[in-house]
């Protein structure tokens, strides 16, 4: 596989300052699209890591992955999907190959980063399929600029925010992890990743996420661990999204189970729930045919 490597600079507000004649020369050298994998570019003064399959012209989805994982976990996704869409799966920053940058992380950082990788990329709207920490990622952008998305697909999330007790308990993660390290929060996170029947099935994914989960480095897990136990509720404004949205869950999802689906389905008009059967947090990757099957259902009808 190549990998392209592409380091151009462009800040998020780039386009307030476009009577800069240097600035236009850059944005029409970025024009250009740069296909493959572990492609580099800086977006909000952060060096990120995406990549970026399929034919030109055809329909785009960006898919966004979960704490504390990384782009590869939508593999199967880019693969199953890259001859007929154009698919983009990126790091978020401070996991996988993205930088950490400078600044605290949020969830709305998050959002500022996925819009400023959507205009550095040419990309005026788009499908977006994020789950977990993606799914809030994409939820709070699509509430806030819903003239830039097409189709959402929510797996394995939610809309409301971190209880007393759930900000507690990540609190408590980061001095654990500071204690004990990250293969002990490898250890404490698997179990509720995934059913528990893919320990037997889907080895080859447990180890997967466990590599990314203890590659990940301790600076961004706190950071990305205080991002999460401050982030706002979106379940307020669920009945404002007015794109097509199909909700996924595994039917054994611990952290954001099934009821949290059924919930968020109640409040978007015509939204579709499909529950993923012999999965549990990490559908997608447990139960990629079934995951898969039921997105490109979904898609083809946008
Ligand atoms: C994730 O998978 O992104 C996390 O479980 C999200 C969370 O802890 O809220």
């Amino acid at each position: 596989m190549t990998d392209a490597v592409l380091w151009v600079s462009i800040t998020a507000n780039s386009r307030l300052r476009l009577s800069n004649l240097k600035q236009i020369s850059t944005l029409k050298q970025n024009h250009m699209r740069h296909k493959g994998n572990n492609i580099k570019l800086t977006v909000n003064d952060c060096l990120v890591s995406y990549n970026d399959e399929g034919p030109e012209g055809a329909p785009i989805i960006v898919f966004i992955h979960g704490f504390p994982l990384n782009k590869s976990m939508w593999d199967k996704q880019l693969n199953a999907l890259k001859d007929d869409y154009r698919v983009i799966a990126y790091d978020i920053r401070g996991h996988g190959d993205s930088e950490i940058g400078t600044v605290d992380f949020s969830i709305d950082l998050f959002v500022t980063d996925l819009l400023s990788l959507l205009d550095a990329l040419k990309i005026e709207k788009t499908m977006v399929c994020g789950l977990s920490m993606g799914g809030y990622i994409a939820l709070n952008a699509i509430e806030n600029h819903p003239d830039r998305f097409t189709a959402l697909i929510l797996s394995d999330t939610n809309c409301t925010a971190d209880t007393p007790e759930a900000k507690e308990k990540r609190m408590n993660t980061i001095i654990s992890i500071k204690k004990n390290g990250v293969e002990k929060l490898a250890e404490d996170l698997l179990p509720n990743l995934f059913a528990p029947e893919s320990f037997i099935s889907n080895t080859e994914e447990v180890a997967a996420v466990k590599e990314m989960i203890v590659t990940t480095t301790i600076p961004s897990l706190n950071k990305s661990l205080h991002a999460l136990a401050n982030r706002k509720e979106t379940c307020s404004k669920l009945s404002k999204i007015k794109v097509p949205v199909l909700i996924l869950v595994g039917e054994e999802d611990k952290i954001t189970p099934p009821e949290a689906a059924i919930a968020m389905q109640g409040k978007i008009k015509d939204s579709s729930l499909q529950l993923i059967p012999h999965a549990g947090h990490l559908s997608n990757m447990e139960n990629e045919n079934e995951f898969t099957s039921q997105l490109e259902k979904f898609i083809a009808k946008i």
